[in-house]
This record gives structure tokens, sequence and C-alpha cells, in this order.
């Protein structure tokens, strides 16, 4: 999933397309490309590698031309190499476009074009987008027909910014995000606020299958069908969506010390309808999740909280599986979609399933107005602010809180969910810093980590895991203590890290006599407990707890550090992990 946007102004642009590019920057950092018309010429420049690191070389924010568009890929067609950066020219250099999705149908489309003559440059599926552009330009002269054209032979999931000869900039929408912002003297056209909010908080949403002309006579937008369609302006919070590191080296480790506040934000914010989202759970026959990544290890602790204490039993289904777990659904019942950005194709791909099948959808998401909130009945926020760092912290913590938070609803107060005090609990558990540090240094080279809970505690293993890999790029599992014994104990010798999720709950004794197994087998045992115990290689303390049901939120804080120190000391940069991207919008 790549980061587009375009700018047009009575200035030169090319500075705050760089700027929001560096904002964006989460959603791809492969390569950087920038292209501006300067007298009615289409000037390009693009390098592989890191916003910062480009422009110094090429100075980007230097470009001439009061209207420009900009990219950051996230490579899904093509090495990642400099022909294969965006923007991506048609073969007379007249339109340069940048696009974030995939187009399923290049392939045919490029041959078509081929077959007319033009010669392709790149790999990508993105260049048959200026080509065909190009074409039914000179075919038609007009722009509104050109794009009613053009989006007619494409399909997949894009969005689209095409900068023309003319001047005019131009964008289509068909379920990639896609964002104007209307400034004093500029308009934007983004896949995501971040790219404009410090320069204007006044956003315009465009909806699937439209596309806006924006000129120097200002900016009309179509259906695909070629029908005006007006939008209201919103005001957006420029609050919720800063992105200032605020004095910590990165993002990730800011947002794991947000924590303490953000949990707070999340269950006390006003603007969440609690009452309506319980009563529509109480509501229905059966209750599934879904999710992706950390959002569906969120889901998984649902699963096992929801009937701890309530008489809901709901099922959790990865979203990328749902197209092939649709008979499990049943009519008339519920689906809560869990997803920060709520961008996330495979979860709108699962909602779009579940709605086919006659369930209602609700939502928990970060980003409001995303996607998955518009397609929603209703939808929870978590209001814990914009979150850059690629792996999910802060997220993952307030996404549990609005599940705790919701069963104390329904429960009728059998748990009581103390937001302060759990703020407070994380606060004495990001003091074993120190301990993280010294373990990181020591299991930086290690090959395989192993991570262990029973009951509740083993979505958190999974998470723990999922975020070692992350950032770390070592191989992490979790597993359900009690499977060890019957397959994965072999994988155990002196090589072997085990952490194992330990507090003193209904599953300690059990959990000991498992680790003493591995114990047995040489395998280095690293507990997460509230208790010491002569069994462990290294303790991690976390406080005690007096609901044990709290444990999952607290017990999660040691794996973010240890994983982020792990990614420190091999090297690498937390915030940017290799290979991955803060919300994947392809399938
Ligand atoms: C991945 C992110 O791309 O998507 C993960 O790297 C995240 O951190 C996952 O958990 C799901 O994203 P979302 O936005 O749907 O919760």
């Amino acid at each position: 999933m790549c980061s587009i946007i375009g700018c047009i102004a009575n200035s030169d642009v090319s500075e705050p397309i760089v700027e929001g590019l560096k904002k964006m920057e989460y959603r791809g950092y492969d390569s950087v490309g920038v292209a501006t018309n300067s007298d009615s010429n289409i000037l390009l420049k693009k390098g592989i590698g890191r916003v910062n690191a480009v422009n110094l070389d090429l100075k980007l924010d230097s470009m001439p031309g009061h209207v420009g568009v900009g990219h950051t890929r996230w490579a899904t067609h093509g090495q990642v190499n400099k022909i294969n950066a965006h923007p991506h020219l048609c073969s007379d250099n007249s339109i340069a476009v940048v696009h974030n999705g995939i187009i399923e149908n290049y392939s045919e489309l490029r041959k078509n074009l081929e077959r007319n003559g033009v010669i392709f440059k790149s790999e990508t599926d993105t260049e048959v987008i200026p080509n065909l552009l190009g074409s039914y330009m000179k075919e038609t002269g007009n722009l509104k027909k050109t794009l009613m054209k053009t989006v007619s032979r494409l399909s997949g999931q894009y969005s689209f910014i095409s900068l023309f000869e003319d001047g005019s900039l131009v964008a289509a929408r068909f379920h990639e995000p896609l964002i104007m912002g209307i400034g004093e003297k500029e308009y934007f056209i983004s896949s995501d606020v971040l790219g404009f909010i410090e320069k204007t908080n006044q956003v315009i949403y465009l909806n699937n299958e439209e596309f806006v002309i924006i000129d120097d006579k200002g900016y009309r937008i179509y259906d695909f069908n070629g029908n005006p369609v007006e939008h209201e302006i919103v005001t957006i919070s420029k609050q919720n969506n800063n992105v200032n590191k605020n004095g910590y080296r990165h993002f990730t480790r800011k947002e794991i010390f947000e924590q303490p506040s953000t949990i707070p934000n999340t269950v006390n914010n006003p603007n969440n309808n609690w009452k309506k989202f319980a009563e529509i759970i109480q509501n229905s026959s059966k209750v599934y999740f879904t999710g992706s990544g950390t959002s569906y290890n969120v889901a998984l602790v649902a699963k096992y909280l929801f009937p701890m204490y309530t008489t809901i039993s709901p099922e959790a289904i990865m979203s990328s599986e749902m197209a092939y777990s649709k008979d499990r659904l049943q009519e008339n019942s519920l689906l809560i979609a869990i997803s920060q950005s709520g961008e996330s194709a495979d979860v709108l791909e699962a909602a779009a399933i579940a709605k086919e099948k006659g369930l209602k959808v609700i939502s928990v998401v970060n980003s409001k107005a995303s996607s998955l909130e518009r397609v929603s009945e209703a939808s929870l926020g978590l209001y814990c602010g914009a979150e850059i760092g690629v792996a999910a912290t802060k997220s993952f913590t307030s996404q549990l809180s609005v599940f705790y938070k919701i069963i104390e609803l329904i429960s009728k107060q059998h748990i009581i969910f103390d937001a302060e005090k759990v703020s407070n609990l994380i606060l004495e558990t990001l003091d074993s810093e120190s301990t993280i540090i010294n373990l990181a240094k020591e299991m930086k080279n290690s090959t395989d980590v192993y991570i262990l809970g029973r009951g509740i505690h083993y979505p958190i293993a999974k998470e723990g895991a999922l975020k070692i890999k992350e950032l770390s790029y070592i191989h992490a599992e979790g597993f359900p203590t009690g499977e060890l014994k019957h397959g994965p104990l072999a994988l155990m010798d002196e090589s072997s890290y085990v952490i194992a999720i330990n507090p003193e709950d209904n599953t300690y004794q059990n959990n000991l006599s498992n680790i003493q197994e591995v114990k047995a087998r040489g395998g280095k045992i690293i507990g997460i407990s509230n208790k010491d115990h002569e069994v462990y290689d290294h303790w991690i303390k976390i406080p005690n707890v007096e609901s044990n049901i709290l444990y999952p939120i607290i017990e999660t804080i040691p794996f973010q550090l240890l994983a982020y120190h792990m990614s420190l000391e091999k090297g690498e940069d937390p915030d940017y992990p290799r290979n991955l991207a803060k919300c994947v919008t392809v399938k």
C-alpha cells in the first residue's frame, strides 16, 4: 500500500508535497517520487529509499511548479528499483500518475496499449493508467470524458492522481481512500489526512467511484457516470492527527509510552455511544469478530473474554480467511470488525461478505471517517491519536479497553474496567524497561523465540510473537502452553528462548509444569509474571492486579518494549520495518 498526494496552489507545491509524504511514509517506504508541472512541462524526480534520504539527494522539495503529485511506494508489482518507482509518465510524457492499490487487469490492458504502439518502461501495473489517460485525451480532448473512459477500463482496487501538462490535477477513487484538503490558497488530494493536516483541516471524503478535476477554476466532483456530486466540507480534529515524536527517538517508543494516557482517552471519550454498541451486541443471536494482524489478536482476546462475563459466545474469524469461512456465518447475526486504520482491504472485504450474508456490521476503528466506519451501522473510536509506528502498540491496548468497557456494560458491572487503575499499572510495567533492554542485548542474535500462554494469555502470546517478528525480524511463535508437549517441544534445545506469560491466576500451576519440561530440554526461560520463580533464567516483573482479567493488557507491554529494543540492538528502524506497511489496502 502506498501514499499518494497532489497539490495545486498559486506558489510552488513541491515543498508541501514532500512534507506530506514524510507524514504518510508509514504507508510505504520502498521509493519516493515527485512530479510537477512548470511552464506546461512535466518535471519528474524519483529515487529508492526513505523520503528524507531521497530528498537530500535529489532536492525533491525545491522542484518548481504550482501543481504537482507525490508518492511513497510499498511494492506490489515489480521490484524495488528506480524505474518502477512512481510517478509514472505516459509515452509522450504529457501526463504523470501516482497510484495506490492494484490494477488487476493491467496485463491485458498493457497488451492492448502495446499493440497501439505504446512502449512501457516499468514492470508496474500502474503504468497502464497514464497511457490510457493519454490515448483517451488524444481521442476526446476532454478531461472528464478521458477520466470516465479510463476508469471504465480499470478493474481492481485503486486510487490515483494524475497531473496533466495543461496544469490540471485529476484524481479517482475505487475502494482505496482518497481525501481532499481545502486550503485558503491551495487544494490537496491525498490518501490520508496526514498528508496535508498541517496546512488545512477542511476536508472532503471522496466516496467510492468518484473522481475530481482540480484546476485554476476550482474543483468539480463527479461519479464514474459523469454526474456532478456535491460534497460537504468537514472540519476534522488537528489534535487527533498530530504526528510529532514529542522528543522520542521513534514513534514506536512514543506510542508505547503514551498508553497510560491513551487508554483513559479511549474509554472516557464522550463521542463513543457505548450504550448503543452494547445493545446491538446484546440483541444479536450470534456474534462474530474479525480483524487482521494485531487487530485479529484483539478479536481472539474478546472471544475468551465475552463468555467469561456474559452469555455471548462469539467466534473470531481472520479477515483474510473470511472468503473461505462464510458458510459459518449465520444470517441476521452480527459482525464486529476491528481495524486501527479502518482501511485494511481484508477487513473491508470481510465486512462486505458479512453484509452479503445478511449480517449487521459494526466496527471499532482509530481512524474516524475511515472506509470501515463508513460501511458500519455503528462504530466506536479509539481516540488514541494517530499511530505511526508500523507495529501496532497503543491501538492494541485501546482496542482491548473497548471490549473490557463493553463487557462491563453488558455484564451489568460484573467486571469494572477502571481505566485510571490500568493506566497506573502500565506506568509501573514500563519501569521494567531496563531489564528488557539487557534481555534484548542477549537475545538479539537468537534465531527462534517461543512464547507460551494458557487461556486468555494465548492470544497475547500470539501478539508478542507478532511484535518480535515485525520489529526484530527474528522467528517467533506463540503457543497455547498445553500444546507444547504435543509437538512443538521437539523444537526446544539450548538455543531456544522461551517466554512464558505466567501471572498468578488459574493458569499458573499448569504453566509451571510445562515450563519445567522446557527447562529440562535446556531452553532459556523468561518469565513474565507478578511473581518470580527459580525456573526462570530471566524474570520480567509485572505488577499484581486485583482482578486477574486485566493481566492481558498489562503483560502485552513487555513484548512491545522487547521487540522495540531488539530492533534497536540489531540496528534496524523500529518505525519502518522492512517489507511491511501500516495498513495494507490490497488483498
Ligand atoms: C498491518 C500492520 O499492515 O495491518 C499491523 O502492520 C496491523 O500493525 C495490521 O495490525 C492490521 O491493520 P488494521 O489497521 O486493520 O488494524
